[in-house]
C-alpha cells in the first residue's frame, strides 16, 4: 500500500498537461461492443478505472491491444454477451455501460450491480425504465441486472424525470442499432455525452441533439471501425485550477476545452483568482487571498458535483463564509470531517455545508474514501502548513493519472511512500 505525503505551504508555478477524461472514455470503450470492426481510441487516461474496464472486455472475449500508454485498439467482434464476472463489474460504476452496449448489439445484457465511489445512493431505476421503453424486460437475478428482449431494442420515446449522465449514455448505447427512432428527453448535456455521440457517429451511427436536452437516435444496421480521441478531462483540469487558487502561484493547465470549464473559471474569478482563457489552455494566478463564494451543484452546464469537494477544500482558505449546496449525491460531504481535522470549520446539515474560511490549517493524517474527496484532501494539504499523510490513495488513482508527479513538477513537496499494512490501519479506522 502507498500513501501520499505532502508538506504544504508552497506556491505552485508552471504548466500541467491534462489527460483524457475518464468519464468520457468509459462509455466510449463500452460503445466498441456495438462494433464488429476494430476501433482505435486515443487520449485514454491511464487510470485504474479504465484498466479495469479494458480487463473486463478482454475477459468477455474482446481483443485489446495497447498502442501506447494512452492509445488502445479494441476489437469486440467475438465478445460474448452477459459474460462479465461479478468480481470485476463491482469495481466500477462504468461497468453499467455494458448493459446498454450488450443490449444494443445482442438484445440481451447481464451485469453484476455496478460499484463506484461511495458518495450516496446510486440507483439504476432510470436506466431500467429506459430499457423497458425500448422493449426489454429488466430485473435483478442473483445480484445481476438482466435486460432482455427477443426482438432486440425497438426505437421509442424516453422521458427521464431526473437528469442522469449514466442513463442517458446507456440509452444512446442501447438505441444506436435499434429498429426505428429513439428520442431521449431531459437528457444529460455533459461534454462526455457529446463525446460518446460524436464517437458513435464517426462509426456510422445517426445521433443528433447531443449536448441539448433532447437527443434523437435513428437506428442503423451496423457500425464501422474508426480512430477517435477522447476529450480532455475537465474535472482533472478544474482540480489543478482550484489547487493553484488555494495555494497561490501561477499555473497554466494545457490540453483543455475552456468552454467545459466555464462554471469553474467563473467561480474562481468570483473568489478572487485571475483566470486567463486561451484556445486550449487556461492560466490561473492567485496570491492566495480568496473570498468566500456560494456553490450549488447542478447537471452541466451548472457547477459539477465532481468539482464540489475540491472547491470546498479551496474555500477553507478563503476569507468569510461560503455556502455549498450538493444537489446530486447525498453523501458527498463525508470528506469534510477530514478537513476539520486539519483545523477547517465546515458544518454540514444534510446537503448544505457552511464553510467559515480564513483560519490557518495544519497538516494531519487523512483517509480518502472516494476519488474527488481524495483530490480535495490533496488541495487542502498543499495549502496547509506542515505534513499531511493521505491514505486510501487507490481511490484517487481511479481517476487521476500521476497526480503526485504533476504537482511535484509545479513545485509542491509531495511524494508517494510505501507503507506496511499495520502502519496503515490507524487511518483506515477513521472512515
Ligand atoms: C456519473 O455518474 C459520473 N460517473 C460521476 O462521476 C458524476 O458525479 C455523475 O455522473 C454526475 O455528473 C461516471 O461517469 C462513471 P447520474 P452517474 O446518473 O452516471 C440519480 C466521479 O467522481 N439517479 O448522472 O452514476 C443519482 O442518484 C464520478 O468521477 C437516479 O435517481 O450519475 C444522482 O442523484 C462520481 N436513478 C443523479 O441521478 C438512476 O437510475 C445523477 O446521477 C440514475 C441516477
Amino acid at each position: 500500500m502507498e500513501n501520499i505525503i505532502i508538506n504544504g505551504g508552497r506556491p505552485l508555478y508552471g504548466n500541467v498537461t491534462i489527460n483524457g477524461m475518464k468519464n468520457a472514455a468509459l462509455p466510449v470503450i463500452c460503445a466498441c461492443i456495438l462494433n464488429e470492426e476494430p476501433c482505435i481510441i486515443d487520449n485514454i487516461p491511464p487510470v485504474s478505472d479504465i484498466e479495469i474496464l479494458l480487463d473486463i472486455l478482454v475477459s468477455m472475449g474482446a481483443s485489446v491491444q495497447r498502442l501506447s500508454k494512452t492509445s488502445v485498439e479494441i476489437n469486440c467482434k467475438h465478445i460474448i454477451p452477459c459474460s462479465s464476472t461479478n468480481e470485476m463489474a463491482v469495481k466500477l460504476r462504468g461497468s453499467s455501460y455494458l448493459l446498454g452496449a450488450e443490449f444494443g448489439r445482442f438484445g440481451k445484457a447481464s451485469v453484476f450491480s455496478p460499484g463506484g465511489c461511495s458518495i450516496g445512493a446510486r440507483p439504476l431505476d432510470l436506466h431500467m425504465k429506459g430499457f423497458e421503453a425500448l422493449g426489454a424486460t429488466c430485473g435483478f437475478k442473483g445480484g445481476r441486472i438482466e435486460v432482455e428482449s427477443e426482438r432486440g431494442p425497438i426505437g421509442s420515446s424516453i422521458y427521464f424525470d431526473k437528469v442522469s449522465v449514466g442513463a442517458t449514455a446507456n440509452m444512446i448505447l442501447a438505441s444506436v442499432l435499434a429498429d426505428g427512432v429513439t428520442v431521449i428527453e431531459n437528457a444529460a448535456r455533459e461534454p462526455h455525452i457529446v463525446d460518446l455521440a460524436v464517437f458513435l457517429n464517426a462509426c456510422g451511427a445517426n445521433i443528433t441533439g447531443a449536448g441539448t436536452s433532447v437527443i434523437k437516435v435513428k437506428g442503423v444496421e451496423k457500425l464501422h471501425g474508426c480512430r477517435y480521441a477522447i476529450i480532455p478531462d475537465m474535472i482533472e483540469a478544474g482540480t489543478f485550477m482550484a489547487a493553484v487558487a488555494a495555494t497561490s502561484g501561477k499555473v497554466t493547465v494545457k490540453n483543455v476545452i475552456p468552454k467545459h470549464l466555464e462554471a469553474v473559471s467563473a467561480k474562481l474569478e468570483e473568489a478572487g483568482a485571475t483566470v486567463i482563457v486561451g484556445d486550449d489552455y487556461i492560466t490561473v494566478e492567485s496570491n492566495g487571498k480568496l473570498k468566500g463564494v456560494s456553490i450549488v451543484t447542478q447537471p452541466y452546464p451548472g457547477f459539477a458535483t465532481d468539482m464540489q469537494p475540491q472547491f470546498s477544500a479551496m474555500l477553507c482558505f478563503a476569507e468569510g463564509t461560503s455556502d455549498v449546496v450538493e444537489n446530486i449525491f447525498n453523501s458527498r460531504f463525508l470528506f469534510t470531517d477530514e478537513l476539520n481535522k486539519m483545523g477547517a470549520n465546515i458544518k454540514v446539515d444534510g446537503n448544505h455545508a457552511v464553510i467559515r474560511g480564513g483560519a490557518a490549517l495544519s497538516g494531519a493524517p487523512l483517509f480518502c474514501h472516494d476519488l474527488r474527496a481524495g483530490a480535495a484532501m490533496v488541495i487542502a494539504a498543499l495549502a496547509s502548513e506542515g505534513e499531511s499523510t493521505i491514505s486510501g490513495i487507490d481511490k484517487i488513482e481511479r481517476g487521476y493519472y500521476d497526480i503526485v508527479g504533476k504537482f511535484e513538477k509545479l513545485g509542491a513537496n509531495i511524494q508517494k511512500k510505501e507503507v506496511k499494512t499495520d502502519e496503515q490501519s490507524y487511518t483506515s479506522l477513521s472512515v
